[in-house]
């Protein structure tokens, strides 16, 4: 048990009317250090004026507020108090003529009187930890709704408050950018950050909270740890308002049997299955002309275009595909070119297909029999027609297997893309996981998706070989290394 000097903040008996109806009628609770508190509740019950009401955006009528045992309501010096305890609104409520470094520096400069560099350093740190270092430079109208609220938690985080208050901090954003918003705030909570979230979030209180408090019409109706709220509220009206979030948001117990994660995550996974296969096809297409281009310059080029290719397939063979991404994605804008997410992924993947598919045609190309070359010069051939009449087409026929292996190699490799943003099968089930913390199943969900997609292209490639195969001929087949 935590003594009292670990009591951050004690709300007791709260009122607060607003033209003579009752909005808080008697609010008691209090929040200890590192505590994660969760408040749901239907709309209009006063939750938000309550949050405003802990920070006197709201003067309450009566009661108490104690923050680490000072009196709130009674204190002269309300802006050291508001300093000391962070808000984050429903909608971020970022300096629109600041940039996104300056919002999170100004209550420093400002506030506190922090000498300019010194609260540079401080205002980069916590944008580092909401991962939006690299935007300090940019306003707030260019960035995302999930960028705003995390530059928002940044520019909290920054004055070094007690304890943060969180007013649906995720329900103006768009369904994709809320885990982003609640991955950060589930790093905070387990920083050790003291906070009071209202949210219907319950992925997230089940992931962080110690206390869900279910307010309605101003009384605190029920609380207790999530286990036993979700499991077995004691109250009928919360068995009704967690059902009705349920509906809502999908189910909360830890009880989601892989079919209802299927049920509720397929739409999203379906998106990521046609990204994943336009990244594969288009990567493997471009590769392949490409392959060809270098395989041929290879074999038959003169010797500057021996060194073009073979210095090309050297250092694409020689690096990993995910630093080649992350040069095309993050380092490229340094040159001032910024490509999109599946710009630079269909770029990365084609480039390195292409060398991959250079040497598996080489190596199919020299196992053809010198006296086709010889036979179809016999005959007057000059030695391109010779090279595009009579030994690419019995190459490509022997280069079919090593075809299915890329293939194959390229659709599971193109997940690496969700690194960089693209929304790909892996990207779409980090979204789904990050919503109902069912990891496990979204992932095992993830992976039965990439066997079949593997299994259904397999079978359609060998049955084109057995199509294509020149009757009594061998096929080539090498793998990657
Ligand atoms: N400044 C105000 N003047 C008059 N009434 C107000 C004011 N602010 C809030 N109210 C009323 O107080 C009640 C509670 O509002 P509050 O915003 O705290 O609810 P809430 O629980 O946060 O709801 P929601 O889930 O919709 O955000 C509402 O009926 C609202 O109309
Ligand atoms: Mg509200």
């Amino acid at each position: 048990m935590k003594e009292e000097k670990d009591i951050i903040l004690k709300v007791e008996d709260l009122h607060k009317s607003y033209n003579g109806a009752e909005i808080l009628k008697g609010i008691t609770f209090e929040v200890k250090r590192g505590e994660t508190k969760v408040i749901i509740g239907p709309s209009g019950t006063g939750k938000s004026t309550l949050l405003m009401c802990i920070n006197r955006l709201v003067e309450p009528d009566s009661g108490r507020i104690y923050l680490e045992g000072d009196e709130v309501l009674s204190s002269k010096n309300i802006h050291k108090i508001r300093q000391e305890i962070g808000f984050v609104f429903q909608h971020f409520n970022l300096f629109d003529h600041l940039t996104v470094l300056e919002n999170v520096r100004i209550g420093l400069t400002k506030v506190k009187k922090i000498e300019k560099s010194q609260a540079t350093e401080i205002a980069l740190k916590e944008l580092e930890r909401v991962g939006l270092k690299d935007k300090s430079d940019l306003y707030p109208a260019q960035l995302s709704g999930g960028q705003k609220q995390r530059v928002a938690i940044a520019r909290s985080l920054a004055m070094n408050p007690k304890l943060i208050l969180f007013d649906e901090p995720t329900s103006a954003l768009d369904p994709e950018l809320i885990g982003e918003v609640l991955n950060v705030m589930i790093d905070l909570a387990k920083s050790g950050m003291t906070m009071v979230c209202v949210t219907h979030e319950m992925g997230f209180a089940r992931a962080v909270a110690d206390e869900i408090i279910f307010m309605e019409k101003g009384v605190i109706v029920e609380k207790g740890p999530p286990e036993l709220m979700f499991k077995n509220p004691q109250k009928d009206r919360t068995k009704e308002f967690l059902n009705k979030l349920s509906q809502l948001y999908g189910k909360d117990e830890n009880t989601m049997s892989f079919f209802e994660i299927v049920g509720s995550s397929w739409v999203y996974m379906v998106e990521g299955i046609w990204v994943t296969l336009f990244l594969t096809l288009i990567s493997i297409v471009i590769g392949f002309f490409l392959g060809v281009l270098l395989a041929v310059s290879k074999t038959y080029g003169n010797k500057l275009f021996y060194y073009i290719s073979y210095v090309f397939i050297e250092i694409i063979r020689g690096t990993p595909l995910l630093v080649q991404l992350f040069i095309l994605y993050y380092s490229l804008p340094v040159i001032g070119i910024r490509l999109s997410p599946i710009l630079a992924s269909i770029m990365a993947f084609s480039l390195n297909s292409a060398a991959y598919q250079a040497e598996y045609l080489r190596g199919a190309i020299q196992s053809i029999s010198s006296g086709q070359m010889q036979a179809a010069l016999s005959i007057g051939m000059k030695k391109w027609q010779a090279i595009r009449l009579i030994i690419l087409p019995q190459a490509l026929r022997r280069f079919i297997p090593s075809w299915t292996n890329e293939f194959i190699y390229l659709l599971k490799y193109s997940s690496l893309s969700y690194i960089v943003g693209a929304p790909e099968i892996m990207a779409q089930a980090k979204f789904v996981a990050s919503r109902n913390f069912e990891f496990f199943q979204v992932y095992l969900f993830a992976a039965i998706i990439y066997f079949v997609l593997v299994t259904i292209f397999g079978e359609i490639f060998r049955f084109i070989e057995k199509k294509i195969k020149i009757p009594g001929t061998l096929t080539y087949a090498r793998n990657r290394i």
